[in-house]
């Protein structure tokens, strides 16, 4: 436990120092060189600064309320940006461009709500998990449609790039995929009858059945969704850091705390 405690400390005072000795931008060289001596190098995009690529349109992770972005994941990375000494910043993408900003380096993290898979494996590295969720098929209230076995040549309406549009494309065919660039515009074309159901993480679901009449959800699970936080592939530094952040968010039982706190109206 102290040891933790001083690992955790370690990580966020190498970062800051980092940080303020080159203000973020660190040749490969001379990053290769601290390594050799056992420093971190953290390659944060902006000094000073947390920058964090999210799709506020997946409430209660991150949506719009007036002119501000809240939710549980900017809540966590806030949290988790305090921790390091750094300003969080939020950048609103669409969710297939959350990937490409980190890994092209406009962002330091990826936060929203997103599942760890093979493929984003590829492009990124996860954090540890902080959230699960499943998956839920959205129909209208007096559809025949009862569970996943029923959804074959329907019509089935996805956010573009999310595990939702993955999975129903290997499931069910292109065919039956219809993308949506927000989830809420697919419970919208479901409610007036354009499509047969809509797959959404749980949570997600829920705020859009209480929003919107005339639609349920099936009681079924459709997928199992682990959330993880992304950073640039070989950030180690910054993803050693995020996970200790974490870590200590969750014994300090603050992660509870944020997540009881966007979902106990239900
Ligand atoms: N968990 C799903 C995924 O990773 C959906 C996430 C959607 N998030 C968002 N902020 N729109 O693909």
């Amino acid at each position: 436990m102290k040891m933790k405690k001083f690992a955790v400390a370690a990580a966020i005072a190498m970062m800051g120092m980092s940080l303020m000795a080159c203000g973020g931008k660190k040749t490969a060289e001379s990053a290769a060189e601290s390594k050799a001596e056992g420093a971190a190098s953290v390659k944060a995009v902006s000094a000073g600064k947390l920058i964090m690529a999210t799709n506020a349109e997946f409430p209660p992770y991150e949506y719009h309320e007036g002119n501000e972005i809240k939710g549980i994941d900017v809540e966590i990375c806030r949290a988790v940006a305090e921790k390091l000494g750094l300003e969080l910043q939020i950048e609103d993408v669409a969710f297939d461009a959350i990937i490409p900003e980190v890994a092209s380096g406009k962002a330091d993290l990826a936060a929203a709500g997103m599942t760890v898979t093979e493929d984003r494996k590829q492009n990124m590295d996860f954090s540890d998990t902080y959230a699960t969720s499943i998956q839920l098929i959205l129909v209208q209230e007096n559809s025949t449609i009862a569970g996943k076995e029923d959804l074959s040549g329907k019509k089935i309406g996805v956010q573009q790039g999310t595990t939702s549009d993955l999975f129903s494309t290997e499931d069910f065919g292109e065919d039956s995929v219809v993308r949506y660039s927000k989830s809420m515009e697919a419970v919208q074309a479901l409610s007036q009858g354009k499509i047969d159901a809509v797959i959404v993480d749980s949570q997600t679901a829920k705020e859009f059945v209480n929003e919107v009449k005339g639609i349920k959800a099936l009681d079924s699970s459709y997928s199992d969704e682990a959330y993880a936080i992304g950073v640039k592939k070989g950030n180690t530094e910054l993803l050693n850091a995020v996970n200790a952040a974490l870590a200590e968010l969750k014994s300090e039982g603050k992660l509870d705390e944020i997540v009881t706190k966007y979902t106990k109206a239900e």
